[in-house]
């Protein structure tokens, strides 16, 4: 994720309090390093960074001590290069004229580093924040202009972000958006341009967005917007911001909940570029294929994550993974743990004390634990051998959302690295098989998931609001969908709903139905004509029968409701139904007038036993 912020005014002032304060409002964005750089009249660059969260950080380096008449702030959420201090951002060019910093992704960097080091810039660290600062400072060399120079950069650099940059020379400061947000602020005699409107309301109200493809130029008393294309003037005028800062800090959606279940296609796009470039994923797939046995541990919608990921390696890899609850893992298997045994332990929170007591076990019996979870820092992060970040942002809602599909996104994709290992069986990432979309066209698929079923998830919402009581079913790779649907709706509802294999439902549930009661049936392509078979045990006893799936003639035919999932095959399939069960609990819980950010009795993160 990562946050940007950067202000400039007339006069030197207490620049490092008042980026100290924007800092704080965009922490949930990035804690795994956080920098200011200050310039004052006389041309000076005050840069201090350091690893760690803003509070911590800015005590450390006194923050509250820097003065200037312009500044940067940035809060790191670790993609490209190590949480180290000559990756935290901001960055200075060659000769420490300018300084940089961005959010986002340059997906060239690798490539674009390389040729920097070639042609003789001092590349100080290995993060993509400063390939943006080498980038200008290449062309800036040659036309000595900050705009032309930004221009040709935005034609070097590949990926989505948002970049803000300023020259010691001048009392400016220039950004640029391609894919990520940026939100320009324009005060009395000082102008800020931010990653989110939240840091910017303190400051002013009146406000601008900037567009893709778009290059602002922020002095104290005004601002100019430029086309990339050409340079071109684009005219448009400011906003004022009439709403509230809770609002604000919910990027206009109405609940946490509804924002996060939106961030999901550019998170997993952005996890996928960090899978791809990450040194310790190819490591962390040799631990799995040396496991034996293998086990994936994690509590509520983490366990859900498990129980898909154990199908993914057993489709994709034809190896067997035990997915289990921390207790039941210690109660049913710790007695059997050597090791040759590993234990991949999902946490969103990386504190759940269940997960961290498991990890004990695991530990004093040799085996080797592995993590995968969102919070870096975290206690898991420092008791496992090796883990991967979920790189999902701070998640507030208390439901997962974002976090869930990254842990689902995460285990496909080891899993069809190791099945690549051991059987060369995986599914091609970038061009697609015979199992269906490939992997790498989640982020648009997943998009594409919140725009087809969003109506009919509020439609469908309204109907379940007359029942305290429901089944989800799911079959085979779906399976795990209904639960993690069923506990949605459990979660923000507070109405009763069980999520089962569908095949079970004969072997009992089945009496519970009479007409109108509501069980929703989840399935992937392949399972369409299964599932047809169980839908009619509802629907001829006038259930209502409530398909998510892809558009099939065959199960249209059977159900009452359908919210139809983009084609993308059997393994995605799961990935894009988890997007419509967030999407129906979301709105039966509004529905009943709950709110779904903050569930009574329940907590986002449980330290106890
Ligand atoms: C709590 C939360 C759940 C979460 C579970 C595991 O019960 O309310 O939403 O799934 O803990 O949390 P973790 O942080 O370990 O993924």
């Amino acid at each position: 994720m990562c946050g940007i912020f950067g202000i400039v005014a007339n006069e030197d002032f207490d620049l490092g309090k008042a980026l100290i304060e924007a800092g704080k409002r965009l922490s949930y964005r990035g804690y795994d390093s956080v920098g200011c750089a200050t310039v004052a009249a006389d041309r000076t660059i005050d840069l201090r960074k350091d690893v760690g969260q803003i509070n911590a950080v800015s005590e450390r380096m006194r923050f509250d001590e820097m003065r200037g008449r312009r500044g940067i702030v940035q809060l790191r959420w670790a993609t490209f290069g190590t949480p180290a201090t000559r990756n935290a951002q901001p960055h200075l060019d060659c000769d420490g004229d300018m300084v940089g910093a961005h959010n986002g992704n340059i997906v060239n960097n690798v490539e674009l580093r390389e040729a920097f080091i070639a042609e003789g810039h001092t590349v100080r660290g290995e993060n993509d924040g400063e390939t943006c600062v080498h980038a200008v400072e290449r062309h800036f060399d040659r036309c000595g202009d900050m705009v032309e120079a930004i221009r040709l950069a935005y034609a070097d650099l590949n990926g989505d972000y948002a970049f803000v940059i300023t020259h010691r020379d001048e009392n400016r400061l220039y950004a640029i958006k391609k894919g990520s947000g940026l939100v320009v602020g324009l005060g009395d005699g000082v102008t800020c341009c931010s990653s989110d409107l939240p840091s910017i309301l303190p400051i002013t109200r009146r406000t601008l967005r900037v567009r893709d493809g778009e290059v602002v130029v922020l002095w104290p008393e005004g601002f100019e917007l430029r086309s990339v294309t050409d340079g071109s003037v684009i005219a448009r005028e400011p906003e004022v911001y009439h709403g509230g800062m809770a609002a604000a800090e919910k990027g206009g959606y109405p609940h946490f909940m509804l924002k996060e279940i939106h961030e999901q296609p550019q998170l997993a796009g952005e996890l996928l570029h960090l899978l791809d470039n990450s040194t310790d994923a190819p490591k962390f797939v040799e631990m799995l294929r040396q496991s034996d046995p293998l086990f994936f541990v994690g509590c509520g919608t983490s366990y859900h994550a498990c129980l898909l990921g154990a199908y993914y390696v057993n489709k994709l890899a034809g190896k067997v993974a035990v997915p289990a609850l921390p207790q039941q893992f210690t109660e049913q298997y710790g007695n059997c743990l050597g090791k040759a045994a590993s234990v991949v332990f999902v946490s969103q929170s990386g504190e759940t004390k269940d997960v961290l007591n498991a990890v004990k076990v695991a530990r004093a019996r040799g085996a080797t634990c592995l993590g995968m979870v969102n919070v870096i820092g975290s206690s898991l992060t420092h008791v496992t051998d090796l883990h991967l970040p979920l790189a999902c942002g701070y998640e507030i809602s208390v439901p997962a959302t974002k976090t869930f599909l990254n842990q689902v996104i995460m285990f496909l994709y080891l899993a069809d690295r190791l099945g690549t290992m051991t059987a060369g069986a995986g599914l091609v990432p970038a061009q697609g098989d015979h199992k269906g979309a490939p992997l790498h066209a989640l982020p648009d698929l997943l998009a594409r998931t919140i725009e087809l079923t969003a109506p009919a998830a509020e439609r469908v919402a309204a109907r379940l609001k007359a029942w305290d009581d429901m089944y989800y079913l799911g079959y085979g790779l779906t399976h795990p969908i209904a639960l993690e649907g069923a506990l949605k709706l459990k979660e923000i509802t507070y109405a009763h709903c069980e999520g089962i294999f569908s095949s079970e439902f004969k072997h009992g549930p089945l009496s519970a139905v009479r007409p109108g009661y509501p069980v929703t049936f989840i399935t992937a392509p392949d399972d369409v004509e299964m599932m047809i078979n169980h839908v009619n045990e509802v629907t001829c006893r006038e259930g209502l029968a409530i398909a998510i799936a892809e558009e099939d003639e065959r199960l249209r035919k059977n159900v009452n409701e359908y919210l139809v999932l983009p084609p993308a095959g059997q393994l995605l399939n799961p990935i894009l139904a988890t997007v419509a069960v967030q999407l129906v609990a979301y709105h039966a819980a509004t529905a009943r007038g709950i709110d779904p950010d903050f569930p009574r009795n329940l907590s986002k993160t449980l330290t106890v036993d």
